[in-house]
């Protein structure tokens, strides 16, 4: 278990407000994300996945089930994995009844092989070393049924590191953290390291995706898309 990220998010829902979008750090400013613009996010990720009305979803990291929601209503079902027991208590204030929130930590999780038709882990990447990651695709490779696809969002791509570290001030702080081994948002990066690791897992595709311009974050994070 990680958790240098465990407390970071248990103490974060505990000392701010009850607006789901600060709960899990959608926030530039320190203002919320607007809902049409999640909106937005939101039908970009249901359009990519391909989600059909019988399929069944894993929404790994799903914080207060923000996005799990918007998936629920374009298919069967989604399973909710959150290591935070708050957020996922969030998830039963929702609308949508066919989502089962599960509090587990994603390394920790187990499910039967070919379980689900897709997988989305939303802006939570950078909570995992790169030897997380590896695990991570491996099992999330067993999970997918055939055709299936994963869908990781917001990763922080390291080629443009310098875009978020953007001032001498900010450049020392990512220095000081991380040499204490805690970096403000964790891990970042490769795009064509993932891309490999991709297929050292079994996925037949994997694409590295560039989110639209007018995204709060695009200039220094990215999406990564994989077919089994
Ligand atoms: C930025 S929030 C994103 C939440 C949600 N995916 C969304 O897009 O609204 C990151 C989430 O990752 C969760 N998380 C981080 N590491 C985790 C782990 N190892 N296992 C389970 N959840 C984890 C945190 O608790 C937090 O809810």
């Amino acid at each position: 278990m990680n958790n240098h990220w465990k407390s970071f998010w248990d103490k974060h829902v505990d000392k701010v407000s009850d607006d789901p979008f600060i709960q899990v750090g959608r926030t530039l400013n320190s203002e919320p994300m607007s809902n049409e613009m999640f909106q937005r996010y939101a039908a970009r990720i249901i359009e990519l996945l391909e989600l059909e009305s019988d399929h069944l979803v894993l929404d790994l990291c799903c914080g207060n089930g923000l996005l799990s929601t918007e998936v629920a209503t374009h298919c069967s079902q989604v399973i909710g994995v959150d290591f935070s027991e708050k957020l996922i208590e969030g998830i039963g204030a929702r609308e949508a009844k066919n989502i089962v929130g599960i509090v587990s930590d994603a390394m920790e999780i187990k499910f039967q092989p070919q379980s689900f038709h897709h997988i989305v882990m939303a802006a939570a990447l950078q909570h995992f070393t790169e030897a997380q990651t590896i695990q991570l695709f491996k099992n999330m490779f067993l999970w997918l049924k055939p055709g299936g696809t994963i869908l990781i969002t917001d990763i922080t791509d390291s080629g443009r590191i310098w875009n978020f570290y953007n001032s001498p001030e900010r450049e020392d702080l990512y220095f000081e953290h991380t040499m204490n081994n805690k970096a403000i948002l964790g891990t970042w990066f490769n795009r064509v390291w993932l891309e490999k690791l991709a297929r050292h897992s079994g996925f037949s595709n994997a694409q590295a995706l560039e989110q639209p311009n007018d995204y709060w974050f695009s200039h220094y994070r990215f999406d990564l898309l994989c077919r089994k």
